[in-house]
């Protein structure tokens, strides 16, 4: 079957896009699937990830250079690949996040819940909704909460705001921990981390599966 595509997007830059897709794929490709991360970021953070370590268990190409070519490009892989998983720049309005909305199946937002960021992120609900209508009415798209502080009052004014933002929540989210920030030194995917790790695994694995579960077919 031709790969299922999930594009990483957000106007904000530092909300975790580049720690998510890297977390996903990483736990994608433990899964034994084949996984190709496409770094459209011409920071480039995911294909450094990969390239600190030895053994990162997707492949990672540098497609910084194809901006509105790249679902071009992406369409010769897909027949290789089970996920492909697209890292973009911070920026709702440029022709590599259309190009990755035109492609994709899924667009995950991750967002920090603060009142700034999720401003700053209201852009790429425009972009979205322009592929949708433009190219792509199959795309879906969902939010991600990323270094969630549950239970505390701000999250819960937070999350409050989010039936406004105008796209559902993923039920699973991501914590701040340290354990991601070791992966990206380590060049690892999180079950390399091993027990030490294990509430980050746990957490990584329930976003896999509702990823997987979206995405079935
Ligand atoms: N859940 C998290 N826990 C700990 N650190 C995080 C988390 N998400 C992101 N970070 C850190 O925040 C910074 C920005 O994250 P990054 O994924 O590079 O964002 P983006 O790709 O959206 O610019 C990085 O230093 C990253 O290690
Ligand atoms: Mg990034």
């Amino acid at each position: 079957m031709s790969a299922r595509v999930i594009a990483v997007v957000n106007q904000k830059g530092g909300a975790g896009k580049s720690t998510l897709a890297m977390l996903l794929a990483g736990s994608l490709g433990d899964d034994g699937r084949r996984v190709l991360v496409a770094d459209a970021d011409p920071q480039n953070t995911s294909l450094r990830w990969a390239g600190a370590g030895e053994g990162f268990p997707a492949d990672v190409e540098d497609l910084s250079g194809e901006e509105g070519k790249l679902h071009k490009h992406l369409k010769k892989r897909l027949e290789a690949y089970d996920y492909i998983v697209i890292d973009t720049p911070p920026a709702a309005t440029a022709p590599v996040t259309a190009s990755a909305l035109r492609i994709a199946h899924l667009a995950l937002v991750p967002v920090i819940p603060s009142p700034p960021d999720m401003w700053a992120s209201l852009r790429i609900r425009e972009a979205i909704q322009a592929a949708v209508a433009d190219k792509n009415p199959e795309l879906i798209a969902r939010v991600v909460v990323n270094q969630a502080q549950p239970n505390t009052v701000l999250a819960r004014e937070v999350l409050a705001l989010l039936p406004e933002f105008g796209i559902p929540l993923l039920a699973a989210q991501l914590k701040s921990r340290t354990a991601y920030r070791q992966c990206a030194a380590l060049g690892a995917a999180v079950a390399a981390l091993g027990s030490r790790a294990a509430l980050a695994h746990f957490e990584v694995e329930a976003l896999r599966r509702e990823v997987q579960f979206l995405l079935a077919v």
